[in-house]
């Protein structure tokens, strides 16, 4: 049976050494107790780090480790000894990443030690992975500690089926090119066939650094990555919904529950609970809470504050200097406001358990999330799951990923401790009615989309992108397909091949009037001419054409069909041609091109193009949507047509074609091999007029009416090369 399996750093069980041997429990954090609801599915791998270090255990207790993780709990332990965990861990993932995508850019120190560190992980991870790889296995990447696997697992498994999901943030472009190994960490997570975001700011975010970094461009969010497709796409994560709004039906539950119940701390609760984070914005929530009651007198010994901060990264400096904060905030607070009958921050520094957590869920009124940034923050949702009472309240910062599905909180910026303070007492006087009104709406969105949803909609989305691409593998130029194409080839006679300059002969340039075939090309060429007809095609003019094949003997196709030259005659023109129209449309092109840095205009015999390969993506993204709009509506009721091709958009005349100048050179051979390829629209538009019997390439990618599908100009060559072998 096929299996899911699931890489992560921590994987759902941690392991700690005590005096009575070693423990195993639920890890903490969003990434674990999320996933760990798939994992109970069948077929499940877990394969992570156990949380200890593997040279801190003898080999006998290693395998005892191991062996306990894998058969008791399907995970699969990859090791890693004190100095790996110092310098991939605490060092390049949670002083370097973490840090740099939570818009905390002051604090990383890019030590190369330290990259070296994580590439070297990433391998030993891989090297777990490949070893219980089997054909048809779905692999799940998680989170920021692994964005390297994707890629490794890729070039050593090619028909893998690769996903890759990013719990945290991915920050923008201006935070990401900081990073020194920005291209090498994007290169990784391409290797994924499928990789998910919980929000479109950060699905955004990352396809702008693809497209700015490494110059990959994206359509509907596919990016185009060498010869293959990779998708991008928005997966908010959700929680185990029932779990958490049947949990005041636990005896358990319940226990804690009248536990509590029996002494409040006040007649009214504020809930906080974090991982001990800089991220979290604990010392602002405590700021907030300190001005309120500064505000609210008349609340003082009405509210208390529950504030649990849950123990993590101690080994990093900024951890550390950040409890010392917590610590002394919390006795401020206490010292000024607290009486002999009223504490207002209850502290807790430690990890709650399920039943302890959710009794304080039921029990709170008020949820307090106040992170300054934070890709999710599911503490959110299990805290709405859980308001069985159907009242409750959410101050929540715009800054958390989960704000965005979440209108019906109390949504407040991070920064302004006035606004926090406000959102507050907001929610303290929050009438009953209205309560139950928001509660319900979020209550019904966090049901929908729970953890099973975003499970299944992930491996779902991923199974399907695995599907097409075989299909698409297909019809790739691979050497099968160029065997076939040669026996029908040598089983003719009378052989035609069309072929397209620009971008299917020869490679795009960002100055198109010197790109021009060498050598090896036009020697190509003139091998093939001895076996077969050859018309190369273009929009360029005939001068151009004339002077590039003078001693190669091909027949030329000039200005997108205007003009047609038989390999041993003069030039006929097949349409007349009116360029009444290029004066003012050209104006309208130049205009474009003077407000966009690094475009070019292009006057053709028959055409006028906008180039903007040179020029920044996004800004000529919108210049390009202005222009394409002006120019359909000019063409609109005259013999003009508009297209797009590789970072270019073109008007030309609509009586040029291809398709009908290619049937005129076709006609007068009758040819019994017919072999075109090329690379726009105006390409496909000639596949679809030729006869069925015609085999045709598609040079790039994109959708295409072609049988063949060809990576770049030099595999369409490489099929040519076979072709026209001497037999
Ligand atoms: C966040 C990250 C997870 C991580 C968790 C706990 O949720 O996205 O990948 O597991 O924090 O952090 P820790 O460093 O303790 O594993």
């Amino acid at each position: 049976m096929a299996k899911t399996i699931i890489v992560s750093n921590r994987m759902s069980t941690s392991v700690t050494r005590s005096a009575d041997g070693f423990v195993y429990q639920p890890s903490v954090g969003g990434l674990a107790t999320g996933l760990s609801t798939l994992h109970q599915q069948e077929g499940s791998l877990w394969i992570g780090w156990s949380g200890l270090p593997a040279d801190s255990l003898s080999s006998a207790e290693r395998d005892e480790v191991a062996s306990a993780l894998l058969d008791k709990h399907k995970c699969a332990a990859v090791d890693l000894t004190q100095e790996e965990i110092d310098a991939y861990y605490l060092g390049f993932c949670n002083d370097i990443i973490w840090p740099l995508f939570h818009y905390f850019p002051t604090y990383p120190t890019y030590d190369s030690e330290l990259w070296l560190a994580y590439q070297s992980v990433n391998q030993k991870f891989f090297d777990v992975v490949r070893e219980h790889l089997e054909p048809g296995d779905l692999i799940w990447v998680q989170d920021y500690q692994l964005m390297l696997l994707p890629a490794l697992i890729k070039e050593a498994e090619p028909d893998s089926s690769v996903g890759f999901f990013l719990h945290i943030p991915f920050p923008s472009y201006e935070l990401f090119r900081l990073l020194p190994w920005r291209e090498e960490v994007l290169e990784g997570l391409l290797g994924a066939d499928l990789i998910g975001f919980h929000t479109y700011d950060y699905a955004r975010h990352f396809l702008s650094s693809v497209r700015r970094l490494l110059g990959y461009d994206h359509s509907l969010a596919n990016v185009r990555y060498k010869d293959r497709l990779v998708k991008v796409d928005v997966f908010p994560m959700g929680i185990d919904f029932d779990r958490y709004s049947t949990s005041s039906e636990d005896p358990e539950v319940q226990k804690e529950i009248a536990q509590i119940a029996e002494s409040p701390p006040a007649p009214r609760l504020i809930l906080s609970v974090d991982r001990l984070d800089y991220t979290k914005g604990i010392p602002q929530r405590l700021r907030a809470f300190d001005r309120y009651l500064n505000e609210h007198s008349d609340w003082r010994e009405r509210v208390s504050l529950v504030l649990i901060v849950a123990p993590s990264r101690t080994g990093v400096p900024q951890y550390r200097d950040l409890k010392r904060e917590i610590d002394e905030l919390v006795s401020i607070i206490n010292s000024r406001h607290g009486t002999m009958a009223w504490t207002p921050v209850h502290y807790f520094y430690r990890t709650f358990g399920f039943a302890e957590l959710t009794a304080l869920y039921n029990l709170c009124g008020v949820l307090l999330v106040t992170a300054l940034r934070d890709g999710m923050n599911l503490v959110a949702k299990e805290y709405i799951a859980a308001r069985t009472t159907g009242t409750g309240s959410i101050v929540i910062t715009e800054t958390a990923g989960v704000a965005r599905e979440m209108s019906e909180a109390i949504v407040v910026n991070p920064s302004d401790v006035e606004q926090i303070a406000n959102g507050i007492h907001t929610a303290l006087t929050m009438p009953e009615d209205e309560q139950r009104e928001r509660i319900a709406a979020m209550q019904a969105r966090i049901e929908r989309y729970d953890i099973h949803y975003w499970a299944s909609d992930f491996v779902g989305k991923l199974h399907g992108i695995t599907e097409t691409q075989r299909r698409l593998a297909g019809r790739r130029l691979q050497p099968a397909a160029i065997e076939a194409i040669r026996t029908r080839f040598s089983a003719s006679e009378r052989r035609a091949v069309i072929l397209d300059l620009d971008g299917t002969l020869i490679d795009y340039t960002d100055r198109p009037r010197r790109a021009a075939p060498g050598t090896e090309v036009l020697a190509l060429l003139a091998g093939l001419a001895k076996q077969a007809r050859i018309l190369v095609m273009s929009s360029r003019d005939r001068p151009f054409l004339e002077r590039i094949f003078t001693n190669t003997p091909v027949s030329l196709m000039a200005s997108h069909g205007a003009w047609i030259r038989d390999r041993e005659g003069d030039w006929e023109n097949l349409s007349p041609i009116d360029n009444e129209w290029k004066h003012d449309i050209a104006n309208v092109i130049q205009l474009s091109t003077d407000r966009t840095p690094g475009s070019r205009f292009e006057e053709k015999e028959y055409s006028l193009a906008w180039h903007y390969r040179g020029s920044d993506p996004d800004l000529a993204g919108v210049r390009l949507a202005e222009l394409r709009d002006a120019l359909l509506s000019i063409v609109a009721n005259r013999n003009l047509e508009v297209f797009e091709g590789n970072r270019v958009i073109e008007i030309k005349s609509s009586l040029a074609s291809k398709a009908q100048a290619a049937a005129v050179w076709l006609e007068r051979d009758a040819p019994d091999f017919t072999l075109a390829a090329g690379d726009d629209q105006t390409d496909e538009d000639l596949f679809l007029s030729l006869p069925g019997s015609a085999l045709s390439v598609r040079v790039g990618h994109g959708p295409t009416e072609a049988a063949y599908l060809a990576d770049s100009p030099s595999q369409l060559r490489l099929l040519l090369r076979a072709i026209a072998q001497e037999r």
